[in-house]
């Protein structure tokens, strides 16, 4: 351990130093994912993310990141053929959505269908290769079709049935925008869902692990990394930077929105990381992929607003190693392909889903319940007192 810093807290039996957030704190060994955070360097099990989301499909790359190395061309045609089987959804869990308060955001409908999968399969034999596979594929099916089903559930729709004909990209944008995709719209859409398929020990992956230490069912872990992905400091920030970005309104008031931002101790949506110092290697990619997106399907004025606040914050922002981060050109391409706002963490979701199933994996070959420590702060040796000689800390 070493030299104690000022104002370090330390847990008075142990004496580990609290760190809030667990900053730093390795809490498991990983072979899944790399980040080097100061040359803005990500890797999936030893590929470059630039190569994956250049050559690779997301199917491909799921595979990958659950077992470890590229599949041969029949495991990938295995695979593939399969996930295309279990795309569909029990009428028991539409009939489930249709419940749902249609005012409800699409992250917690999708966590309480992602959950409710456990109901059918609830067989915890989570030491049979068989039962992985099989719930591997299950989950990369079927979190598709429930995210496209709720958006068409909501509106008093019918959801839209998984066409076999389509692969995994292009068959999600069918069921949610009721009409077959542009080629190039379907392939940005596979290259998105490889771009946030895996980063280690975020919030909702630290989450699935959390969850798969208890050797509860996989639907379990992933319905609770869902939950955790949905707050705006993790993936939910997609869909504030669109609203941050129509707020600025013109390129010309992006300074002046920075500089009341940062005089306000405000946050800027899609800026900073606690693993990078530089622009994250994957929104240097989704730039690119929504330029493509602009230079065949028109632009979006909030494209120039963005890249505004890119070069002020530059500046400003740039010097503390704050730059942005995967969710500051999403939803600009997610908008060009005409995914709702609220679906974006959804989407978001898809794709991780890969990544938590790949550390549940990793988490049941070398488990231990996570039980971290705390250091109490509260009051000590209090003494019952009944209610009627009670006073109130308002004094009422
Ligand atoms: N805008 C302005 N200042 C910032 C920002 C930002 N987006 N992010 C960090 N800072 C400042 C922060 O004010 C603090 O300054 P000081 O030391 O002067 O008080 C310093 O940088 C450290 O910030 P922190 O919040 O302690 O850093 P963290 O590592 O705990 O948080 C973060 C990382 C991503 C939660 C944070 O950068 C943030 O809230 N960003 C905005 C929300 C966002 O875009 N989230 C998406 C994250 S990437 C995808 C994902 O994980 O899902």
């Amino acid at each position: 351990m070493g030299q104690e810093q000022v104002g370090e807290i330390r847990h008075d039996r142990s004496g580990i130093s609290f760190r809030p957030g667990l900053e730093g704190v390795p809490v498991t060994q990983s072979a899944i994912c790399d980040i080097d955070g100061l040359q803005g360097r990500l890797a999936y099990r030893g590929y470059p993310i630039a190569e994956l989301s250049a050559h690779s499909s997301f199917l491909e790359t799921t595979y990958l990141l659950i077992w470890g190395d590229l599949p041969s061309p029949q495991q990938l045609r295995d695979f593939e053929a399969e996930v295309q089987m279990h795309r569909r959804v029990s009428f028991r869990v539409r009939d489930m959505m249709k419940c749902f308060p249609a005012s409800g955001h699409p992250m917690d409908a999708l966590q309480s269908s992602a959950a409710s999968l456990g109901l059918f399969y609830s067989r915890r034999a989570i030491d049979d290769p068989k039962y992985v596979y099989d719930a591997v594929v299950r989950l990369i099916a079927k979190i598709p079709t429930m995210v496209a089903a709720f958006k068409l559930i909501r509106k008093g729709q019918d959801p839209i049935q998984p066409r076999d004909d389509l692969a995994y990209s292009a068959n999600f944008l069918y069921m949610l925008t009721e009409r077959e995709p542009d080629p190039l719209a379907a392939r940005v859409l596979d290259r998105c869902l490889i771009l946030h398929a895996e980063h280690s020990l975020n919030a909702s992956t630290f989450s699935a692990r959390v969850t798969a230490s208890t050797l509860t069912d996989p639907y379990a872990v992933v319905a609770s990394a869902v939950g955790t992905l949905a707050g705006p400091l993790h993936g939910g920030a997609n869909e504030d930077v669109l609203a941050m970005l129509e707020e600025i309104g013109s390129p010309e008031h992006a300074d002046d929105y920075l500089n009341e931002a940062i005089t306000s101790k405000r946050k800027v949506m899609g800026f900073g990381h606690r693993e990078y110092r530089v622009k994250d290697p994957r929104a240097v990619i989704l730039q690119g992929l929504a330029e493509e997106l602009f230079a065949r399907f028109g632009t979006d004025e909030m494209y120039d607003v963005a890249k505004a606040l890119e070069q002020a914050a530059a500046t400003r922002l740039g010097p503390k190693g704050i730059y942005p981060n995967v969710d500051f050109y999403s939803g600009l391409v997610y908008r060009k392909l005409g995914i709702p706002r609220d679906l974006f963490t959804p989407v978001f979701a898809i794709s991780r889903v890969a990544g938590w199933l790949a550390h549940w994996r990793e988490q049941l070959g070398a488990n231990r319940i996570f039980r971290p420590s705390q250091i109490y702060t509260g009051a000590q040796n209090r003494t019952w007192i009944p209610s009627d000689e009670r006073v109130s800390s308002t004094g009422a």
